[in-house]
């Protein structure tokens, strides 16, 4: 029912000047997702990270998750977050993601150009949103020098030559974000994420959504997609620590476990989806959709 492509969503966001949370999701966590965005009544989009993809069968997290989305009453896009190859991205699409994420950002540009470029040309044959990166998005636990930190910046004008000639969708920037939790006080670029947002049409998307300060400000320049993973598996994590420690180690029932766990880290994705100001958003795509 309401299962709708990634296009679809980042419009109206870029129109009602808010950001769609983008949620890591595993098979423990997608109806999770799919009710914290019904509460708040806000679209979604429920993201597989191709690392965990490796653990879950790829065709049984699309199955699910499509599932989800179909008798959700929000909007909700399905994604691939991080395909690493041409390959992989097919594969998604062939199992219904609407949308998938080719990161060439590790490759030479000319080669990420190239693969991305190859994603896009098939992809949009079928109506599948296509996500690029340019510049480096790296882990929060890496120890950067200053030099390195500005090496791995998104340079603006040679996003706007990546967006002309890969025909990408939505592209990631790297403006001093990174993923993972921050070993340092995080600075983000405003500067050179609206240089970027003034030289490129396509949709803005900021990786390593957690713990990064001045979100709202990033959205305010146009950023209509953050994506979301450490903070709710902190939230996951912190839920079944305190289940074990207050329930004495007896045989106990699987859902007894996970249902606090889930239920914190719904708690954490609401609070994010209102900080997007993506709350009460799902009514007015749904009548464009
Ligand atoms: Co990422
Ligand atoms: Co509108």
């Amino acid at each position: 029912m309401s299962l709708v492509s990634m296009n679809v969503l980042l419009a109206h966001a870029r129109e009602h000047r808010y950001a769609v949370p983008a949620f890591t999701v595993n098979l423990e966590s997608i109806e999770t997702a799919a009710r914290a965005a019904e509460e708040e009544d806000s679209p979604i989009i429920l993201m597989g990270w191709e690392g965990d993809l490796q653990r879950t069968d790829i065709r049984h997290w699309a199955a699910l998750t499509r599932a989800v989305a179909q008798s959700s009453r929000v909007p909700t896009a399905v994604h691939l977050d991080h395909g690493t190859c041409f390959r992989i991205c097919m594969e998604a699409i062939q199992c219904g993601f609407t949308s998938v994420m080719i990161d060439g950002s590790g490759k030479p540009y000319q080669e990420n150009v190239a693969v991305t470029r190859k994603v896009v040309e098939t992809a949009h044959v079928v109506g599948v949103t296509v996500e690029a990166e340019l510049g480096r998005v790296g882990q929060g636990s890496e120890k950067l020098t200053k030099a390195e930190a500005q090496q791995m910046m998104t340079d603006p004008d040679q996003a706007a030559e990546f967006v002309r000639a890969t025909g990408v969708d939505a592209l990631a920037v790297a403006v001093g974000n990174l993923h993972g939790l921050y070993k340092y006080e995080p600075k983000l670029d405003l500067e050179r994420l609206e240089e970027i947002r003034n030289k490129v049409d396509c949709f803005i998307v900021l990786h390593g959504g957690s713990g990064t300060p001045r979100r709202p400000e990033a959205i305010a320049r146009g950023v209509t997609k953050i994506n979301v993973a450490a903070d709710l598996q902190l939230a996951f994590l912190g839920g079944i620590r305190r289940v074990l420690e207050n329930v004495p180690a007896t045989p106990r029932y699987q859902a007894n476990v996970l249902v606090p766990a889930t239920d914190a880290m719904k708690e954490v994705m609401k609070a994010t989806i209102r900080e997007f100001g993506a709350c009460g958003q799902a009514a007015t795509v749904l009548l464009r959709a």
